[in-house]
Formats: structure tokens, sequence, C-alpha cells
């Protein structure tokens, strides 16, 4: 279980960057200031809990970015409907995809994060 998280965890990220690096927005040129909120987890704790503490912070996102549409009866895909998107798709979505706009003042931990709690 704990070593599919790693996995999944790492392959998020590494989709998240790849997002990033063959978009051309601006935004995701900078994951750095980021960065530190996912690493110091890594070494330290179980990547089960790097993956709890994606999800709390994709949960957060999500209640003030997304919610106000995509919840449950509003007239957006809602969660569960996104969930069927998958983490890469809805990554895509906020970073070169429909959500662009949405997407653009996300990070892309941010983006990550919110599409781990979407599909968790
Ligand atoms: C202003 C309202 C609004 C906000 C805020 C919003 N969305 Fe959306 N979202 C929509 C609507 C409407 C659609 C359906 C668009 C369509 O299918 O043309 C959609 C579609 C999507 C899709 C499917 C895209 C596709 O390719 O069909 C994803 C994934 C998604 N939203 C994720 C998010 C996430 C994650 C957030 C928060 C970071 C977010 N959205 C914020 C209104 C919103």
């Amino acid at each position: 279980m704990i070593k599919i998280s790693t996995a999944v965890v790492a392959s998020f990220a590494l989709l998240a960057l790849s997002a990033c690096a063959t978009t051309t927005s601006t935004e995701t040129a900078t994951p750095a200031p980021a960065a530190p909120a996912a690493a110091p987890a890594a070494p330290a704790a179980p990547a089960a809990m790097a993956n709890a503490a994606a999800i709390e912070a994709g949960q957060s996102t999500f209640q003030t970015r997304c919610a106000g549409c995509h919840r449950e009866g509003a007239s957006a895909p809602s969660p569960a409907a996104l969930k069927g998107f998958g983490h890469a798709k809805i990554v895509e979505a906020l970073t070169t995809g429909k959500m662009m706009r949405q997407g653009s003042s996300l990070t892309a931990d941010d983006k990550s994060n919110v599409a781990t709690f979407l599909t968790k």
C-alpha cells in the first residue's frame, strides 16, 4: 500500500511538473516556493502521510477555489464527476484546458493537490 502510494504521489508530481514543462503559461514556471510544503514530509514521514497532507491541502483549495461552482447540485460537474476525469486530466484542465483561468493562480502543487483530493 505504502509503496503504491509513493509511486502514485511521485508520478503525480512528475505529471504536474511535466505538465508545467510543456505549457507556455508563466504562473507555473516557479514551482520552487511551493516545494517546501511537500518536500519535508517525504523523508520524515511515510508516503501515506504525504498523501494525506496533499489531500488536506487539496480539500482546502477545492473549498475556496472550486466548490462555488463544483459543489453537489451546482451547474458545473460535481465532485464525483470530476473524480471520473482522473488526476492527470484535472491537472491538465487547470493548466491548459477548460479550467485554465481558474487554475491560473494555482501553483503546480496546488493543482496536483486538488486533483489528489478529488480522486482520493
Ligand atoms: C466559475 C465557476 C467554476 C470554478 C470556480 C471552477 N470551475 Fe471547473 N468547471 C466549471 C464549468 C462550468 C465546467 C464545465 C465546462 C465545460 O464542460 O464546458 C467546469 C469543468 C471542469 C473540469 C472538466 C474539464 C473538461 O475538460 O471537461 C474540471 C476537471 C474542473 N472543472 C476542475 C475544476 C477545479 C479543480 C476547480 C478549482 C481549482 C474549478 N474547476 C473551478 C466551472 C468552474
